[in-house]
């Protein structure tokens, strides 16, 4: 018979490597604690109307990727609904948002979210079919400020501490550039964008039949998405279309000006990148990327997100601006193991206090009641059982933890255990009742 594996795009996280996944969604969840965020946990399939109206219906994303299926009628009278796997959090949680009256709170709301995300893309290094997302989304009615360009400057800042505080470098010309690199545009209001689309228009008009296929239809149906395109040929005349900051009305200009002024205060280090518009089609004004050359290859987009100022009302809800981002996650862990085999940073090997080798069978319940006092008193340990054989069994316990302790029918009688430090290879006899503190040191 031949043997199941995971799905295509889809992986395992084994230990020891979900270790380094725990310390970063550690780091993270304390960082967005000091920046007044709470966690919000949303459903990882929702119906599919939240994503063609939320992400967009002429996106990548919902054109191409999303695992979508007709749920069971529960009856013949019920008309099926179509359900899809999340393929980003921000639709769910603006839904979630307007579905539970956070507005009316009155309160910025700030939340965050670590969870899997699914969209049907060719598998490749640093791009998979399941993917975890550690996002953040921050907003609120307009009374309480969710539209001010503090907000965006704090986001950035937040996410510039995280990476410092995960010990991933900024890129500079002492790392060659090997660090990262955070991009900012504007994309406009809702008045903008009608303008700016027009001209984007008027100006694919003449050369669109010489562009890829998906150019040639974005053209007609969202010309925005046709700065997203990748195709090399069509590089040259993207690079000559209008650019959008052309088209910014004073007040988006002065929200932009705002947000730079205050990255530029907190010694936060941007490039203007005046094609980012983002494959999404809810983005209003700011929009980011943080890219970084390790580890990724040609997946080099670190994290991305931005502001949305109309989504809440493309989903039936009020006024309720908001900006946001998410970090992909597993493209976070890869870019640490690249800086680790580089040896820039540290990821520490996590061996346990005490491996506990009972000699023969007899001593099984005693090593087994010594382990559970151990373990109670905040001790790591892991227990062998009386068919420890000492040359393998060993060197079995050296891989597992830094000390053993030889439990014989002697040790058993007297309580005075044998303990081998395993870097040092010292033995020495300690007493039961210090053994805690012993092994703690
Ligand atoms: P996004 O740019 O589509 O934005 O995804 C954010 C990040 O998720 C990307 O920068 C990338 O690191 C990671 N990512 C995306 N697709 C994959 C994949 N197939 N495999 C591995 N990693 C992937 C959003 O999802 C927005 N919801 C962000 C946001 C929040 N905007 C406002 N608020």
């Amino acid at each position: 018979m031949s043997t199941l594996k995971a799905v295509r795009g889809t992986r395992d996280l084994l230990p020891p490597e979900t270790a380094l996944w725990n310390r970063v969604e550690a780091t993270a969840r304390a960082v967005f604690a000091r920046y007044g965020f709470g966690e919000i946990r949303t459903p990882v399939f929702e119906d599919t109307q939240l994503f063609v109206r939320g992400v967009g219906e002429e996106t990548d994303v919902v054109s191409k990727e999303m695992y979508t299926w007709e749920d069971r009628a529960r009856a013949a009278s019920e008309k099926a609904q179509s359900l899809t796997l999340r393929p980003e959090n921000t639709a769910g949680v603006v839904r979630s948002y307007i579905e539970h009256k956070m507005g009316d709170t009155g309160m910025l709301q700030k939340l965050f979210y670590i969870g899997p995300q699914f969209r049907r893309e060719r598998p490749q290094r640093g791009r998979y079919r399941q993917f975890w997302q550690i996002g953040a989304e921050v907003l609120g009615p307009q009374s309480s400020g969710a539209e001010s360009a503090l907000r965006d400057a704090e986001v950035l800042e937040m996410l510039a501490t995280l990476l410092d505080e995960l010990a991933i470098p900024r890129a500079s010309e002492a790392n060659d550039g090997k660090g990262w690199r955070l991009a900012l545009n504007s994309v406009g209001s809702s008045t903008d964008r009608p303008r700016y689309i027009a001209a984007l228009k008027a100006a694919l008009e003449p050369v669109k039949a010489t562009m890829c296929v998906d150019c040639q239809r974005r053209a007609e149906t969202n010309p925005l998405r046709v700065l997203d395109c990748k195709v090399p040929e069509d590089q040259p005349i993207i690079d000559g279309l209008p650019k959008i900051a052309e088209y910014l009305d004073e007040a988006s200009t002065a929200h932009f000006a705002e947000v730079k002024a205050a990255l530029d205060a907190c010694g936060v280090p941007y490039v203007i990148e005046p094609r980012l518009v983002r494959g999404l089609d809810y983005y209003t004004r700011t929009t980011f990327e943080f890219t970084v050359a390790l580890g990724l290859g040609t997946q080099n987009a670190l994290l991305g997100g931005g502001r949305y100022d109309g989504l809440s009302e493309m989903l039936g809800g009020p006024k309720a601006p908001g900006i946001g981002f998410a970090i992909g996650e597993d493209r976070l862990i890869l870019t640490l193991q690249a800086l680790a085999e580089a040896g820039s940073v540290t990821i520490a090997e996590s061996k346990l206090d005490a491996y506990i080798a009972p000699m023969g069978a007899g001593q099984n319940a005693a090593a087994l009641a010594l382990a559970k006092d151990l373990r109670a008193s905040g001790l790591s340990v892991e227990v062998g059982d009386g068919s420890f054989r000492l040359k393998k069994s060993f060197e079995l316990a050296d891989k597992l933890a830094r000390r053993i302790l030889i439990l014989g029918e002697d040790e058993v009688a007297t309580g005075v255990m044998t303990v081998k430090t395993f870097a040092t290879g010292d033995q020495v006899k300690v007493e039961r009742a210090e053994l805690g503190e012993f092994l703690k040191n």
